[in-house]
């Protein structure tokens, strides 16, 4: 069995690029050789497989109803990546019976093998499901724009998810930015905040540039970086797909993915 590295991505503000981030890192660590497996536990609006164009016919919810299996639901987006629609399903997760639970484990141990960078959208805030995927992740990824809205909210994010459940390691995406000056200036400024008041670290993993060609993709629900590679954005997305590669962390147990869904299962009760 593969060890596998489970990245959850998550903001404080909704809509500050968290599925353009997944997706397009999915697609960029696919090329890259890995085995990468994307779950959308968004339960708003803005889906992955809207933003990919894919309407998959069958989500977690199906699983749950005992009509289809964990590979039944599973479909493949660019670059060989494959997702987990789970969308619907994920709310009625913390309502399953211990049976179910169960159940749902042995699904999920069904797909242990070859998946190498397990990356979950689990959507914005503080709501328990953002908090279930943020927990049972290793890594976990704050997506935050220089708007003041998305630094309060991402600054509260951390907060709770430190003083309530102990989580203090985040590593930090900055989107939407006019330059890396104003990224370094966007992470001088929260992690100031934080390491004073909050006992929490955090790391930069790398800035996304405000690009047009961001919206022009979305529109025509294709990744930004499949359709413009060249484009400022892309170039970005890149640099984070190799700092992802380059940083990874030094020991990861066998079997963890398995772990992950008990934690996951667990902190549901
Ligand atoms: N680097 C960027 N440059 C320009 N526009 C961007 C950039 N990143 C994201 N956007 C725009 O922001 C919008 C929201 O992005 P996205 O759907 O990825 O955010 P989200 O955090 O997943 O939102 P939600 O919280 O609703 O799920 C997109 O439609 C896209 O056009
Ligand atoms: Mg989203």
């Amino acid at each position: 069995m593969r060890a596998t590295r489970v990245i959850s991505v998550t903001s404080g503000k909704g809509g500050v690029g968290k599925t353009n981030v997944v997706t397009n890192l999915a697609y960029l660590l696919s090329k890259a050789g890995k085995k990468v497996f994307v779950l959308d536990a968004d339960i708003g609006l803005a889906n992955i497989d809207v933003l990919l164009g894919l309407a998959p016919e069958y989500n977690l919810q199906h699983v749950f109803n005992g009509e289809k299996t964990i590979e039944d639901i599973i479909v493949e987006g660019p670059g060989g990546m494959k997702i987990l629609p789970a969308s619907s399903g994920v709310q009625e997760l913390s309502e399953l019976t211990q049976d179910q639970k169960l159940y749902l484990l042995s699904e999920f141990g069904s797909l242990t093998e070859d998946i190498d960078i397990f990356l979950i959208d689990t959507g914005a805030g503080i709501s328990s499901n953002v908090m279930y995927f943020n927990m049972a992740a290793q890594e976990r990824i704050v997506v935050v724009t220089p708007e003041p809205t998305s630094i309060t909210d991402a600054y509260a994010i951390m907060k709770v998810m430190s003083k309530k459940h102990s989580i203090n390691d985040f590593k930090l995406v900055l989107n939407q930015v006019k330059d890396e000056r104003e990224a370094e200036a966007l992470f001088a400024n929260l992690s100031s905040v934080a390491e004073r008041f909050l006992n929490i670290s955090m790391e930069s993993i790398g800035y996304i540039i405000e690009d047009k060609h961001v919206p022009q993709s979305v529109r025509s629900q294709q990744l930004v970086s499949v359709l413009y590679p060249e484009a400022k954005a892309s170039m970005c997305y890149v640099k984070i797909a190799q700092n992802i590669l380059e940083h990874e962390p030094s020991a990861l147990p066998d079997g963890n993915i398995g772990f992950f869904w008990e934690n996951l299962l667990d902190n549901t009760t």
